[in-house]
């Protein structure tokens, strides 16, 4: 009894230590790092190691998305006055001390997410990249001058901010992907309230802080962390928010574009993938290996872009398959944080169980072959972490579930096909349409497939990920609604077009009631 007693409280001991060595994080709204109205934290774990607490951060209410609307709110007039050209300003001041951070940012990526350092590196990368490239917009932000039906009047196009923008980013990216929002937002003269994913929350308050040291002007920029289904729907719902842009889930993309319906705002939304890398008879098989291999098991498949479909021709197929399973078998699975490691653990618990699922559906329910991997690592160095082998099935038909459903994990399926044009048809058999890829030396079979593959990403011999920031990004079907983030097509979802008449013909003119006057 005695013992039992003395337990708990050692271990609260523990805990109580613990915490007081685990950094406390704050949201930051209005220029300043504020606890949450609540008081409450949660922990942010390393899931390379469970035992390892990243950080406690906020746990938000709608409390404290309103204080943070309410900023944004304050500071909008003051920000979209100030010249385009100024606001660049702050990015390029605001990419420079991104390069500054960059490895200190990605060690903490890797902490916190998982991924690998040279890939956090990679992310990282990405949000300058964005960076400069919205700045350099601030000296175009191009609108159109057009001709007049009328005499002696002149017409124009030009661009103005929506409003308070809400963004909802996922854990994958975790400064990429908020960057891929907030420059192009903070470009065309918004102000933005940025929803992190709970489970990674550390980069995006590492990239607000770097927003911060620019001197972004306070309530420009505001910060709250917290879980989807409060933060995130406070957010979604909140009147005084004009747009929502959302990067996750198709389910939860879903419900966001319907609470978005429901009080007319804009909604903007990249969602899941199922993306399929088709390999010819003619391929270069090295490479397309070397592709798959990337494309599949970088990030632990954790990429809406992972390439989780291998359509390979039967000429090679059995080449092929050897050749991939030799690969993914000698993938080195650890820490992300060891430069040794080419594949990190994947983000939780949860998703240990959906993939584990899926791996149990390929065998069990679709009676695909499993190659190789299919198990939680758990021995070792594996004990605290969320590990699973790289995993490839073989001899899978296109309308199984794990030919069909986004897994977001280090599982990939290998499909026979007879030709082109069948490959062409299990590409496009599904219900997402984000990114694919052709490996073939014939041109006109690549350029061919090219046209007929109904996707928002298109590659020929390279990996169905790796998209470049001014370039458009986004999907079809059950991948997106429509828009498309980076690239300058992204302007169009942090604009909205004014058209403008000038009359200088000194009467009035009515459009389509005056017949127009020749000379
Ligand atoms: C995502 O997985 O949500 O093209 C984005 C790529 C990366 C972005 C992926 N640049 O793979």
């Amino acid at each position: 009894m005695a013992q039992a007693r003395k337990a708990p409280n050692k271990k609260n001991e523990r805990a109580a230590a613990r915490r007081t060595a685990v950094k406390t994080y704050y949201n930051y709204i209005g220029g300043e790092w504020v606890p949450s109205v609540s008081g409450e934290y949660f922990e942010n774990i390393n899931p390379a190691d469970t035992r390892d607490v990243v950080g406690r951060f906020p746990l938000s209410t709608a409390e404290d998305i309103a204080r943070a609307v309410e900023a944004a709110t304050d500071a909008f007039d003051r920000w979209r006055r100030t010249p385009a050209p100024r606001r660049a300003e702050l990015l390029f001041r605001l990419g420079e001390i991104l390069v500054r951070h960059k490895e200190r940012f990605a060690a903490e990526m890797t902490r916190e997410m998982g991924k690998v350092l040279k890939e956090t590196g990679g992310d990282v990368q990405e949000a300058i990249d964005c960076t400069y490239f919205a700045a350099g917009e601030g000296r175009r932000l191009h609108g159109f001058t057009t001709t007049s039906e009328l005499p002696d009047k002149f017409a124009m196009c030009v661009r103005q901010p929506v409003g308070i923008c809400g963004l909802i980013t996922p854990w994958n990216f975790p400064m990429a992907i908020p960057s891929w929002k907030l420059m192009p937002a903070l470009i065309c003269g918004n102000t933005v309230v940025l929803k992190p994913a709970e489970d990674t929350p550390l980069s995006t308050i590492n990239l607000v802080k770097a927003c911060e040291e620019a001197g972004i002007p306070p309530g420009v920029v505001n910060v709250v962390t917290g879980y989807g289904e409060t933060v995130g729907a406070a957010l979604t719902e909140h009147e005084g928010v004009r747009l929502i842009s959302f990067t996750g889930s198709t389910e939860t993309g879903r419900l966001v574009a319907s609470k978005c319906a429901e009080r007319n705002a804009i909604c903007s939304l990249e969602m899941g993938g199922k993306n399929v890398i088709i390999v010819m008879d003619d391929a270069d098989l090295e490479l397309a290996i070397e592709g798959a291999v990337w494309g599949a098991f970088g990030t632990s498949g954790q990429r809406c872009t992972a390439s989780s479909r291998l359509v390979v021709h039967k000429k090679v197929y059995k080449r092929f398959s050897q050749m991939l399973v030799e690969r993914a078998r000698a993938l080195r699975v650890g820490n992300g944080a060891d430069p040794k490691t080419e594949m990190g653990p994947v983000i939780n618990a949860n998703a240990v169980a959906k993939i584990m699922g899926y791996i149990e559906i390929g065998q069990r329910e679709d009676g695909a072959k499993l190659a190789c991997g299919g198990k939680r690592l758990t021995e070792g160095e594996y004990a605290h972490g969320y590990f699973i082998e790289p995993t490839v099935f073989v001899d899978v038909a296109p309308q199984m579930r794990i030919a069909q459903e986004e897994i977001f994990g280090p599982v990939t399926a290998v499909i026979p096909t007879n030709s082109l044009e069948e490959a062409l048809e299990i590409a496009n058999g599904v219900r997402y349409g984000l990114s694919a890829s052709i490996y073939t030396r014939d041109v006109n079979r690549a350029f061919h497939a090219m046209h007929e593959v109904y996707t928002g990403i298109f590659y020929i011999n390279a990996p169905t990920i790796g998209a470049e920031v001014h370039l458009p990004f986004g999907g079809t079907k059950a991948t997106g609604n429509g828009h498309r983030e980076a690239g300058t097509q992204v302007l169009d979802i942090f604009s909205e077009w004014k058209a403008v008449y000038i009359d200088y013909s000194g009467r009035l003119q009515r459009a389509q009631i005056d017949t127009a006057q020749m000379g």
